[in-house]
């Protein structure tokens, strides 16, 4: 861990969408501030469920949920939501807006309500879209509708979308795992320079051991809704990760 404070915690937390199937069994977890934290588990092991109780999406049943030292688990109030950005695995973008209008839409929680949505955001809410767009390397694509977009270009709009909201977490559900290889370590190397020069917390799902090995600081093994070992990044191997998944 790179520094003691913690930017995410929480302690036993249980979650059901319908009790008693419990999804989430007694979890606890801490995540230091600016540490990059993946989550890996094999399908149906409850890390999207997770990552949604961390966000405030979804209410644990039991346990505490604590977000930049404030707890969340009876929901997110009005001042802290903007700090926590979520990147759901199918990103979310509206597909018939443009890449810049998309962006905005991270501007929102800062826009009186009757302004509108397009056209009246102010000045430099669109210049700091711009500039999102640009530290993302996608300020060229501005002007394009979504759905002409590939799939690592779709990514990096999701980023600077959640980037515009000012978080201090971001929490993305395997929001690389639709791009190979190379094209998911581009995106990464760009999501730790920018969590490292805006003091970002980032918590991610992920299943490419090369790339938790590459791109981690903490690791959380899950299997069926319960951490089974938490490591550091460098402690990663094949082996355990085949062990925790039979
Ligand atoms: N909205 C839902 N309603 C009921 N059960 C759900 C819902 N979403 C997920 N589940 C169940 O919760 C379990 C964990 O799912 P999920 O958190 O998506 O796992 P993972 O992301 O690790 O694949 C699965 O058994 C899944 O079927
Ligand atoms: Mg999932």
């Amino acid at each position: 861990m790179r520094n003691g404070k913690v930017a995410l915690r929480t302690e036993g937390v249980w979650f059901a969408y319908r009790e008693p199937d419990w999804i989430l069994k007694d979890v606890s977890l801490a995540c230091s501030l600016r540490n990059v934290m993946m989550i890996m588990g094999p399908s149906g092991s409850g890390k999207t469920t997770l990552l949604k109780v961390m966000a405030g999406i979804l209410r644990p049943q039991r346990g505490k949920v604590e977000v930049l030292g404030i707890e969340i688990q009876r929901g997110v109030s009005r001042g802290l939501r903007p700090a926590i950005g979520y990147i759901p695995q199918q990103l979310g973008l509206v597909r018939s807006l443009t890449a810049l209008e998309n962006v905005l839409i991270g501007a929102l929680s800062r826009i009186s309500p009757g302004r509108g949505l397009l056209g009246l955001f102010p000045g430099h809410e669109v210049e700091q879209a711009r500039a999102a767009m640009d530290l993302m390397g996608i300020g060229h694509k501005a002007r394009e509708k979504v759905f002409r977009l590939s799939g690592g270009e779709r990514q990096r709009v999701a980023i600077a979308r959640t980037l515009l909201q000012h978080p201090r977490l971001v929490l993305a559900d395997e929001f690389v795992s639709d791009l190979d290889l190379p094209r998911a370590a581009e995106i990464l190397t760009l999501m730790r320079q920018v969590a490292e020069q805006e003091d970002i917390t980032f918590v991610m799902n992920m299943h490419e051991v090369q790339l938790v090995q590459e791109f981690g600081d903490q690791v959380l093994m899950v299997s069926n809704g319960q951490v089974l070992h938490e490591c550091s990044a460098q402690e990663v191997n094949l082996d355990r990760f085949t062990e925790v998944v039979q």
